[in-house]
């Protein structure tokens, strides 16, 4: 079922138009991966999508209701590390919930202890951001949107300054979380390699204004369960070589 819809949106900055007329359904519990030349309007379709920035024209809605500001359902996850170093990794992960006036002081405290165990850092919950890695600042920038009741996360490179080999181990807990937690996520990145792991589905934009060139279903093509090893079979290296070939080809055109 779609669940969050871009229906002919387009965005303008000033004379420079930055998304050309794109329409787009996401299904609810899918993981889709925004893939596409640098500047070509990733983030800004991201940041629609959050509602930190309206459409020029058209509408984004989620679960048929148009998205009108932020909104607790929607948590975004960026690249650069948007911990506070002030609280605690357990207090980072219960700031998310300031605003649920529903749970009770039990609630939270148990919700705070599910997302710990989730993303694995029990034993670090009371550390500061400063003393735990990028990896793990990382994971509990998910598990605070996770705790806050995000139905969608919407993760803007989120694991671009990791080492290769955290990235990776990050790559295949996102998609256990995603499973458990059954969230919709859209996971922004222009790691060919990394969106073609990730993906239920790519949809590859063209150089800025962004408009959609391919959507490209992943799951008929690698099944849906991802492992390490499936990281090397002979269809995943056939998948990212055709997609590497489509955005180079687009990157060139803007050269
Ligand atoms: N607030 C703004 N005012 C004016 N121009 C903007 C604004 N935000 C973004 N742009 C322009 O819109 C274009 C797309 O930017 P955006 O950040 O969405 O691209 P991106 O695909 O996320 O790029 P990258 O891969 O480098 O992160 C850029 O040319 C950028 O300069
Ligand atoms: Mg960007």
């Amino acid at each position: 079922m779609d669940y969050l819809t871009f229906e002919k949106v387009t965005k303008r900055f000033g004379d420079v138009s930055v998304v050309s007329e794109s329409s787009l359904a996401i299904a609810r519990n899918s993981l889709v991966v925004f893939l596409g030349p640098s500047g070509c309007g990733k983030t800004t379709l991201m940041r629609m999508a959050g509602g930190l920035d309206t459409p020029t024209t058209g509408t984004i809605r989620l679960g048929g209701e148009a998205i009108a500001g932020p909104d607790r359902r929607r948590g975004m996850v960026f690249q650069s590390y948007s911990s506070f170093p002030w609280l605690t990794v357990e207090g980072n992960i219960a700031f998310g919930m300031r605003y649920r006036d529903d749970l009770h002081a039990h609630q939270r405290a148990e919700r705070v202890a599910h997302y710990l165990k989730l993303i694995g850092l029990e034993d670090f919950s009371k550390s500061f951001p400063n003393r735990i890695s990028g990896g793990m600042r990382q994971r509990v920038a998910i598990a605070r949107s996770l705790a806050a009741g995000s139905d969608v996360l919407l993760m803007d490179e989120p694991f671009g300054a990791l080492d290769a080999l955290t990235r990776e181990r990050l790559q295949v807990e996102l998609r256990q979380i995603q499973a458990e937690e059954k969230k919709t996520i859209i996971f922004v990145t222009h790691d060919v390699e990394e969106a073609v792991f990730l993906a239920d589905r790519i949809i590859l934009f063209s150089a800025r204004p962004a408009r959609v060139i391919k959507d490209i279903i992943v799951t008929k093509i690698l099944g849906a369960t991802r492992t390490l090893a499936a990281r090397e079979s002979q269809e995943f290296f056939k998948l990212r070589n055709e997609v590497l070939h489509l955005i180079r080809k687009e990157a060139e055109t803007v050269r």
